[in-house]
């Protein structure tokens, strides 16, 4: 493998993160939330000291400062904090219409939680592949489903805005207009990967009816333990929402439908207002740190410049809708010999993590579904090739280098 890394090698040494070695490779690992911490340290302790001084610590002014905050981030008319990103999805399809005995289709190619979230709504998922440039789910393909086998009782689409690149929300508000809109079919949006990202200029979590965000500690935003939010177009929804997350309760000990506890911890809140503060120019860097990588894989070689012909490369990077601003929650590469390189990367304590090595169609939970290896193959395909490497705000160009340079080497 010619390697224009070469030369990298020569530079002068100044930190061990600034610079590498030549011979000796940097470990690099995959998230590292402890230099983030080291530079919001003091503002995260004081935020958690102000709530414990509180003695507050479930919902209140902090969850309610939050919302608002987010709503304004994202565009959306109301936000509603909950207790995790899989309890938002579901405070979203319920909100948005989703009852038993409908169907919701969504991607083959996401976490869990995308699916699971519509079996705990009472509907079926009805999976559909995925585009093969961006890995999000394929409009084309939702589109030609409904026209030539409409799901019983379809009630809401939900495309995953994966690795923190919005699906061709274009596409998608437009099957809603031509022939969906007559059956009440709601987009709704998991942005668990998406704070920030924008599909022409417009705000995930505010493309759709509802949203769901994800504070898992390894997202852009991240809580000290689990939380999630869940925005809304519709101020009447975010009403309902908030009435769901709290055991269906409109007022104290009075229940008008099953909810459920989905509330979200003060002290969470707290924390994810400070790194709020932040979130800006986290984006920027993982965007900065995106670019280069492209710069320099395709530099060394390793994948081609020309986005219609990829052969003869062994990695390939996924295609960026114009109309999307990327917020790289993962940055992730499809590559020939995935598991041996993720292995000889290992060997170089360098992380790199498969998002998702079993497409949901094929998980043994939903066999009841009747899908089968083949189904979806553009996902199948994916979850044989996809590699996460690592990607922080923090992370630096050397660290960036040393990945690069250890996947040359392994090619090589
Ligand atoms: C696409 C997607 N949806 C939903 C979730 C669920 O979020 P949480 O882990 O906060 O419940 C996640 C988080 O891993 C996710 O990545």
């Amino acid at each position: 493998m010619k390697s224009s890394l070469s030369s990298l090698r020569n530079t002068p040494q100044k930190s061990a993160r600034n610079s590498a070695p030549a011979s000796v490779p940097l470990p690099v690992p995959l998230l590292d939330l402890r230099r983030q911490y080291e530079g919001i340290r003091e503002d995260v302790l004081a935020a958690i000291e102000r709530v414990c001084d509180s003695q507050g610590f479930i919902l209140g002014p902090e969850v309610e400062a939050l919302e608002h905050e987010i709503a304004a981030l994202t565009g959306a008319a109301g936000a509603v904090g909950c207790a995790s990103g899989t309890e938002a999805l579901w405070l979203a399809l319920v909100a948005a219409g989703v009852k038993p005995g409908d169907s919701v289709i969504t991607t083959a190619f996401s976490f869990f939680a995308s699916a699971s979230a519509i079996v705990r709504a009472g509907a079926t998922p009805v999976f559909v592949d995925v585009d093969p440039g961006t890995l999000n789910l394929d409009a084309a393909l939702v589109d030609r489903r409904i026209r030539t086998q409409r799901p019983a009782n379809l009630r809401a689409i939900l495309p995953v805005h994966l690795y923190g690149q919005c699906a061709d929300m274009d596409a998608f508000d437009r099957i809603v207009t031509e022939h969906a809109q007559e059956f009440g079919v709601a987009i709704v949006e998991d942005a668990a990967q998406a704070i920030g990202a924008e599909w022409r200029g417009r705000g995930a979590g505010s493309l759709g009816v509802t949203a769901a965000f994800s504070f898992y500690p390894t997202k852009n935003l991240s809580a000290y333990g689990d939380a999630g939010i869940v925005t809304t177009t519709r101020p009447e929804m975010a009403e309902h929402m908030r009435q769901l997350r709290n055991h269906g309760s409109p007022r104290r000990y009075y229940h008008h439908e099953f909810g459920w506890n989905g509330r979200m911890d003060a002290i969470q809140a707290a924390v994810l207002r400070v790194k709020l503060t932040h979130i800006a120019d986290w984006n920027r860097s993982r965007q900065k740190h995106a670019a280069t990588y492209d710069q320099l894989l395709a530099g060394a070689g390793l994948t081609s410049r020309h986005p219609f012909d990829q052969s003869g490369v062994p990695v390939r990077v996924l295609a960026r809708s114009p109309e999307a601003k990327h917020v790289f929650h993962q940055y992730v590469i499809r590559a020939q010999r995935r598991d041996d390189l993720r292995k000889f990367l290992a060997e170089r304590k360098i992380g790199s993590e498969i998002y998702y090595p079993l497409p949901l169609h094929l998980q043994p939970v939903f066999s009841y579904l009747g899908l089968k290896a083949g189904d979806m193959p553009v996902s199948e395909q994916a979850a044989q090739e996809v590699l996460a490497l690592p990607m922080f705000p923090e992370l630096t160009e050397a660290e960036i280098r040393c990945v690069v340079e250890s996947i040359a080497d392994f090619y090589s």
